[in-house]
């Protein structure tokens, strides 16, 4: 109650009139009086709530372009209002209105609820069953403030990666949520919870779609026009199906990374040094990631607010404005083999320069600034400031758009000469080489018909072939209990676990199995929650079902409470991507998006509680389709059977597919699987005689 007093909203200015006043005093007086569950099923209040000040101390979304005709803005009005009563509609229609021409969307700040937004205990919401309840705490967890990139605009990462579209969904399917059984679906349309339909108990709880369009509408600009419309979003891969787990997940996939990295170009981590850019929702993971790695890290950041909150809470040691300061730094903590990350207060284009001229030698370099979002905030284009972008890319998008690729061409000239001198540059699945070739950067690979550029993105060369190729993937949990014992006893379940299988494990899987020993050993220590308490590690299909078995057998003795299974879309089966999940497939389907399909058509039937698949994530809108799945463990015999059939299909699916792409890795992953399990019949690829093929 204290802190639910302490956050009163202050009055507001333009449409205070007395009406509003006086139903949004009754509305505060009921709420105050109502506890966290029965405001979770109150859903959208009868009552209005009062008009929430704009609270700048946060971390606020970009304006978006002014992108509809005034004939579209009506509609974009009315489709916002038929969430609400017809009495509310001339108090809530110059507010919307004002919303749509100041921020570009209609958001319905004042919708958003009083009550701390935070992963609470399962125990603690409301509802019919666990699974739906399971499913509202990782809705909030992708909305808690420590979590969400801009929090008000219920984006949880990515710039512009949504939960909702707006408040009045939120509040909407939570009501949802809370009354479901285990006898209906939960049916939702990119944030819009269209209802709950009638099915059954091994049918999902909840079906996501995001940012599903007819083709030929999903560029860019498309994204722009009909997330302003209110009728569809950008589902990034973990914000709108519910399952991020806060920078832990790309702390461990760039740990990851960065590792296999640095073995590829046999040089040791310490004294080695990695530059890249972006301290955003997942880029601020690097430096941490290269701690972890134990290597020099140096990543620039042009929002001094994204510096500052990633300084704060220990992800980078420390902070440097000047470049001759930072380029003296750098020389030093390589010379001394020290483990360190730098946080650049500028733009990365001016450290490559700057490294270049002074002869500072980079063992790895990538980027990642947010070039699946180019024109709307996700790139800063050097010479300008970051306030100078921000008020470009609105009053003079084409003006701002020439200048990101001026800046893309002048970044790629300096890591070309980088590279001349042996720097092992790789792209980092946020579009960078695909935006600086579209800008006219010379990063096309003219040599190689099986490459388009000239630089590998990291699945090309390290994540493909070392760890989807052989199934190896994101594979996550959350204990639904909130505790952090929960936590730690799952920890040690599942290190048992894979040091057990790293006994009989064949060499071709052996550095990943000890990997991720080390890493769980070590996940304690390195505090990586933030959030709810989730845990990350790579496993391939038999490891993540004899984790998950192990889980369900300690709940059902009651040693820990239920666990929420997940895993990242970025995985060997979930996501279709070219340039990304994807682009170390050479048969020319790397294009087609039959994998990530069928992989959640095939969760929803084998078990999954709530099954998601989206346009869009990482790379762009239009540029990929990934989906992913949440599967709530309880200890009983029905889960078991679900994790074993469900786990079993998820990774199975994207082995096959990259095995009959002739990945050699996947070829060997799926004949090790048919052999272990008769049950299942994998076409395999006939390798071809290049000669033979040359010849014609
Ligand atoms: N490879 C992966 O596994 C992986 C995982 C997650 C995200 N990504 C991709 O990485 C990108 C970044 O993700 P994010 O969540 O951190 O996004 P974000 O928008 O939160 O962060 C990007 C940061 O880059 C900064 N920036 C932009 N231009 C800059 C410049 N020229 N110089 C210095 N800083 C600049 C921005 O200010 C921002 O803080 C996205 O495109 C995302 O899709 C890749």
């Amino acid at each position: 109650m204290k802190n639910l007093i302490k956050r009163l909203p202050r009055p507001y200015s333009p449409h205070n009139d007395n009406t509003i006043k006086l139903s949004a005093f009754a509305h505060l007086r009921e709420t105050l009086n109502m506890s966290f569950k029965e405001q979770i099923q109150q859903g959208i209040p009868t009552e209005l709530p009062s008009p929430k000040q704009y609270d700048s101390s946060i971390n606020h979304a970009p304006k978006r372009k002014d992108i509809l005709s005034v004939e579209e803005k009506k509609l974009a009005l009315r489709n916002a209002l038929r969430y609400f009563d017809v009495k509310h509609h001339t108090t809530l229609l110059p507010e919307f209105k004002n919303e749509l021409e100041t921020y570009g969307r209609i958001y319905m700040y004042r919708l958003r609820p009083e009550y701390e937004m935070y992963a609470r205990p399962i125990s603690e919401y409301p509802g019919k069953c666990e699974q739906a309840k399971a499913i509202q705490l990782m809705i909030q967890n992708n909305l808690d403030y420590a979590v969400a990139q801009h929090p008000h605009e219920l984006i949880t990462y990515g710039g512009n990666g949504a939960v909702f579209q707006n408040w009045a969904q939120y509040l909407l399917t939570m009501k949802y949520l809370s009354q479901m059984t285990e006898e209906q679906t939960l049916v939702m349309y990119s944030g819009h919870p269209q209802g709950l339909f009638p099915s059954h108990k091994d049918a999902p709880r909840v079906v996501v779609t995001n940012g599903m369009m007819i083709p030929n509408y999903s560029k860019q600009d498309d994204w722009e026009k009909f997330n302003a419309l209110g009728v569809t979003q950008y589902g990034q891969m973990t914000a709108g199906s519910y399952m991020y787990i806060g920078p832990q997940g790309i702390v461990h996939g760039t740990t990851i990374t960065l590792l296999n990295g640095f073995r590829k170009i046999n040089k040791a981590t310490k004294g080695g040094l990695f530059v890249t850019s972006g301290l955003g929702g997942m880029s601020g993971a690097q430096p941490k990631a290269g701690n972890i790695a134990g290597c020099v890290t140096v990543c620039a950041e042009v929002n001094k607010k994204a510096t500052e909150t990633r300084h704060s809470q220990g992800w980078v040691d420390e902070v440097i404005s000047d470049l001759d300061e930072l380029s003296s730094r750098v020389k030093e903590a390589i010379a001394n083999k020290k483990t360190v990350s730098i946080a650049y207060d500028g733009n990365v284009v001016d450290v490559w320069e700057k490294f270049d001229k002074d002869n500072v030698y980079i063992d790895l370099g990538s980027d990642q600034t947010s070039l699946h979002n180019p024109w709307a905030g996700g790139y800063y284009p050097v010479g300008l400031t970051y306030e100078e972008s921000n008020e470009m890319m609105v009053s003079n998008p084409e003006a701002f758009k020439a200048e990101v690729q001026k800046s893309l061409v002048r970044q790629a000239e300096a890591i070309n000469k980088h590279t001349a001198k042996g720097t092992y540059f790789f792209d980092y699945g946020n579009a960078f080489l695909l935006e600086a070739s579209r800008a006219g950067a010379d990063v096309l690979d003219t040599k190689n018909p099986m490459r388009e550029f000239r630089y590998p993105s990291y699945v090309q060369d390290i994540m493909g072939p070392m760890c989807f190729d052989y199934g190896f993937g994101p594979f996550r949990w959350v204990c639904t209990s909130g505790n952090p014992e929960d936590l730690q006893k799952t920890d040690k379940i599942a290190c048992e676990v894979l040091e057990e299988m790293k006994k009989t494990s064949p060499p071709e899987i052996q550095q990943q199995m000890t990997d991720n020993i080390q890493w769980i050993k070590g996940a304690q220590e390195n505090k990586l929650v933030v959030g709810s308490q989730a845990r990350i590690l790579y496993a391939d299909a038999e490891g993540r079902m004899k984790i998950a078995t192990a889980f369900n057998d300690a709940i059902s003795k009651g040693k820990i409470g239920l666990v929420v299974l997940g895993r990242d879309h970025h995985d060997v089966s979930g996501t279709d991507s070219p340039y990304r999940e994807t682009s170390n497939i050479y048969d020319g389907s790397q294009f087609t998006a039959d994998m990530a399909i069928q992989n959640v058509i095939g969760d929803s039937f084998r078990g999954a509680t709530w099954v998601s698949i989206h346009n869009g994530g990482g790379v762009g809108w239009g540029e990929v389709i990934n989906g992913g799945f949440g599967m709530v463990i309880d200890g009983s015999k029905d889960a078991q059977r679900r994790l074993e059939s469900m786990l079993y299909w998820d990774v199975n699916n994207g082995i096959s597919r990259r095995s009959w792409a002739r990945n050699n890795e996947a070829v060997f992953a799926i004949k090790r699987a048919m052999k272990k399990n008769p049950m299942l019949q994998v076409t395999l690829p006939n390798f071809v005689d290049d000669e033979l093929i040359n010849k014609m």
